[in-house]
């Protein structure tokens, strides 16, 4: 008898910036596919029209509040969840599996450290078009090591990138998979190790 089309997995990485997020989707994704599954990877701000808005904040180009970047996270989520063309929904309905740098973990680490924690988290949480994910993998790097990895890689920083706003979003980030460990699976992964063993970790996490 054929087998029922199962639903993709919805896995997503967080971590402060330049813990190593990208290059372990990156690897994930392939290991993924050489096992024969369809692999969707996406990010957040997404690619939209509300992911330029927030781009342009958090680039310092346009000034925004933080209730107004919540909110947009929000809003940017959302459309995220549910576009008919490459939304969350469709992707994971149709058997695909849907990698995910960053999700609502990071609104309630970076925004619900600046503002009303409960506000951030019941906004994304409460949210019927907010899918929870499968699997959180957070990728625990100090600050320290993150900043050097950033500057070794590139010129630019966004408004988030300084030691000290990145050890109150690390703390933050614990606090929030505190608060969470009973309504979500969140998997804490040292990232201060080689790219390869990280990587192998993941995938003994994922089996
Ligand atoms: P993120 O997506 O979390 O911002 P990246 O994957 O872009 O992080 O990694 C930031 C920088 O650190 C890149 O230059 C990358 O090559 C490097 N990097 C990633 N993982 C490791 C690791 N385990 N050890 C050393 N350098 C790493
Ligand atoms: P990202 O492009 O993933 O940065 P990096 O690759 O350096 O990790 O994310 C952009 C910034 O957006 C990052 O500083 C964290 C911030 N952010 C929030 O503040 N709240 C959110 O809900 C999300 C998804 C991201």
């Amino acid at each position: 008898m054929a087998v029922m089309n199962n639903r993709g997995r919805f896995i997503v990485f967080e971590g402060i910036d330049g813990a190593g997020k990208s290059t372990q989707i990156d690897l994930l994704k392939q290991k993924l596919q050489a096992d024969g599954r369809r692999v969707y990877c996406t990010a957040e701000p997404t690619e939209s029209v509300s992911g330029g808005l927030l781009r342009d904040a958090l680039g310092g180009v346009s000034k925004r509040t933080t209730c107004e970047l919540a909110a947009m996270f929000v809003l940017d989520r959302i459309f995220h969840n549910v576009n008919p063309v490459h939304g969350i929904e469709k992707m994971l309905a149709e058997g695909i599996d849907v990698i995910c740098d960053r999700y609502y973990y990071s609104s309630l680490a970076y925004q619900g450290s600046d503002t009303d924690f409960t506000w951030v988290r019941d906004m994304n949480l409460n949210c019927p078009e907010i899918r929870t994910p499968d699997v959180c993998i957070f990728l625990d790097l100090t600050p320290e090591q993150s900043m050097a990895r950033i500057e070794g890689g590139r010129v630019t920083k966004e408004i988030y990138e300084t030691d000290e706003k990145l050890t109150r979003v690390r703390n933050q980030f614990y606090r929030v998979f505190e608060e969470l460990k009973e309504r979500d699976r969140i998997e804490i992964v040292d990232a201060s190790r080689s790219i390869e063993e990280i990587h192998q970790e993941i995938v003994g996490l994922l089996q």
